[in-house]
């Protein structure tokens, strides 16, 4: 299979902070926030395979900063690493204020997606194409995390 590049499948993702997104401070709701990663994320995971895709887990979570109704939310999602079927994306949320154009780091996230065939079962994705020394030190410090995050699956397995 032909490596991808990073580029290839990077994603720009802009939403809109309507009422119905909101609480009653007329902040977004972190779960909001958590589906539009998982939407960025599995479009960039689906670019670079060119497969359907399943989120097989996401990492930790913060929320740094609200965002208020009527903020415009931007995402930015790219492939950081590849194995045989995952791929580990990751997700950047900057909100803007419309009123002033200044953007605040709201949240980031590592999401893991595995690509499937026609039979549902996991299947091999292209290979990565890190160019840059960023996309090098990314796809190397992923290769890391995720020989935790496989450890920690373990553990919640073992856990029934
Ligand atoms: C993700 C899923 C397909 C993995 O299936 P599996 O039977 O564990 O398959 P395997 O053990 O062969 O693992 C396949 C790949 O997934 C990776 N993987 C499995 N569980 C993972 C996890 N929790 N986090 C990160 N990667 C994971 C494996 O490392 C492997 O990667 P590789 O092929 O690149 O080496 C399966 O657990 C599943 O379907 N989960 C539900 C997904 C879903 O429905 N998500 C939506 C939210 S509910």
């Amino acid at each position: 299979m032909e490596a991808r590049t990073v580029k290839a499948s990077e994603v720009v993702m802009t939403q809109l902070v309507l009422p119905s997104h909101t609480n009653a401070l007329d902040t977004v709701f972190g779960g909001t926030v958590m589906s539009w990663i998982d939407i960025a994320g599995a479009i960039c995971a689906q670019r670079h395979s060119q497969k359907e895709v399943v989120t097989a887990s996401i990492d930790e979570l913060h929320f740094l900063a609200p965002i208020y109704k009527g903020w415009v939310v931007n995402l930015k999602a790219s492939i950081n690493y590849v194995s045989r079927s995952s791929m580990e994306v990751g997700v950047r949320v900057q909100s803007e204020n419309p009123k002033t154009g200044e953007s605040f780091h709201t949240a980031s996230a590592y999401l893991t997606f595995v690509a499937l065939g026609s039979d549902g079962k996991p299947t091999a994705v292209p290979p990565l194409l890190a160019e840059t020394v960023d996309q090098k030190r990314r796809f190397q410090e992923a290769e890391l995390r995720r020989a935790d995050r496989l450890k920690r699956k373990e553990k919640y397995k073992q856990l029934g």
